[in-house]
């Protein structure tokens, strides 16, 4: 048997005779940018996450830089972030100008420890932005208690949690600001590039307006240094269709979780773990072993091909080479790095392709 580790036709398959005639019908209506769509999907992102404001972007990246930007937060300010995630986040803190500072993980979840946050901040700290990754939510109640404490703002990046919820409320809803992405992969995902900022504060979410669009209110007077970061049309006709689905394709990797779980949970390896107060919505299932390179070549030769998430912790990165990061520097994302192997995760999967991936990894010599 295959199992391939993403499967993005198998979804375009089941909503194709929903997706053909909106796009047909963007196409038809002429107008392709910043539309009646991206109006409605921005309203109808925002009340689904719990926010009164959605501004639509062309990127989770993107998200995270006008975020940032909408803060006022620039050269002579500091950014707590993890070194365990997708880059942007960090990218996003270079952008803006901002000094990069990050703060190890916790080693069960993967996600930014505030006890190791605490030990980073410092006069100049503006703001945290809290990656809930892989699908369920970083602590965010400790992070808002450090937060107030020290009237710094949370940014949630909620690239890989759409849907997930924290002690009852969901994720973007919480800090100042909520970025999310609609990449193809994401939990929701467009049919190309797509973003989306939240809040409840009309105030940035007006400014957040004029960023995406080179700092204008009105045509052609320029008040901000701005961006071009537009959401399409498609992309919000396209993310409308999909969005009444989310609940139960996220239902539906709970599901697939839990059969990985049960046929999993007696090996010599450590399985997700989901902290009190979270609703996972598994975006990413991955497994902890000493034999990573030996258990996926096992899988690989046995037709499941996967890709590690993330293989370099951030600090580590070439790019940032000129900054004051060491090996050693944050040990616990160092060594989940080196012993991390995500599994197939989509809604579409079967349970006979989930018990096949099951069977090949207890055939495994751990
Ligand atoms: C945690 C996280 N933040 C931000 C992003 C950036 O999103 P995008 O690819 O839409 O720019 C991603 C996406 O891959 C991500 O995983």
């Amino acid at each position: 048997m295959n199992v391939p580790f993403l499967n993005l036709i198998a979804q375009y398959e089941s909503l194709k005779t929903e997706l053909l005639p909106v796009v047909e019908k963007v196409l038809a209506a002429g107008h392709y940018i910043l539309g009646p769509n991206v109006s409605a999907f921005e309203q109808e992102c925002a009340t689904y996450v719990g926010a009164k404001f959605g501004v639509g972007v062309n990127s989770g990246s993107d998200a995270l830089t006008l975020a940032l930007r909408a803060l006022d937060i620039g050269p002579g300010d500091e950014v707590i972030t993890t070194p365990f995630t997708y880059i942007a986040p960090a990218e996003s803190v270079h952008q803006a100008g901002a000094k990069l500072i990050f703060a190890d993980i916790d080693p069960r979840t993967f996600i930014i420890d505030p006890t190791e946050i605490r030990r980073k901040l410092s006069p100049r700290t503006r703001a945290i932005i809290a990656v809930h990754l892989f699908g369920q939510a970083a602590p965010m109640r400790e992070l808002q208690e450090i937060a107030t404490e020290h009237g710094l703002h949370i940014i949630e990046d909620c690239a890989q949690a759409i849907g997930a919820v924290y002690e009852g409320k969901p994720v973007g809803s919480i800090g100042t600001l909520g970025c999310f992405s609609f990449y193809p992969t994401k939990n929701l995902g467009a049919d190309g590039d797509g973003g989306m900022v939240v809040t409840n504060d009309e105030s940035l979410a007006k400014k957040l307006k004029m960023l995406r669009v080179h700092g204008i209110e009105k045509r052609y007077y320029h008040d901000l240094h701005g961006y071009n970061s537009r959401l399409d049309e498609i992309q919000a006709a396209i993310l409308r269709v999909k969005l009444p689905y989310l609940k139960q394709w996220n239902e539906r990797r709970a599901e697939i979780a839990g059969r990985y779980v049960a046929g999993l949970k007696d090996l010599p390896c450590d399985l997700p773990v989901t902290s009190s107060g979270n609703t996972h919505i598994y975006h990413v299932f991955a497994l902890l072993t000493e034999k990573r390179d030996a258990l996926q070549q096992h899988l690989a030769d046995r037709g499941v091909p996967t890709i590690i998430y993330y293989p370099l912790p951030l600090h580590l990165q070439k790019v940032y080479a000129d900054l004051p990061f060491h090996e050693g520097d944050f040990p616990v994302s160092e060594a989940v790095s080196k012993r991390i192997l995500p599994l197939p995760m989509y809604p579409e999967l079967t349970n006979e392709q989930v018990d096949y991936v099951v069977q090949m990894i207890r055939e495994f010599a751990f």
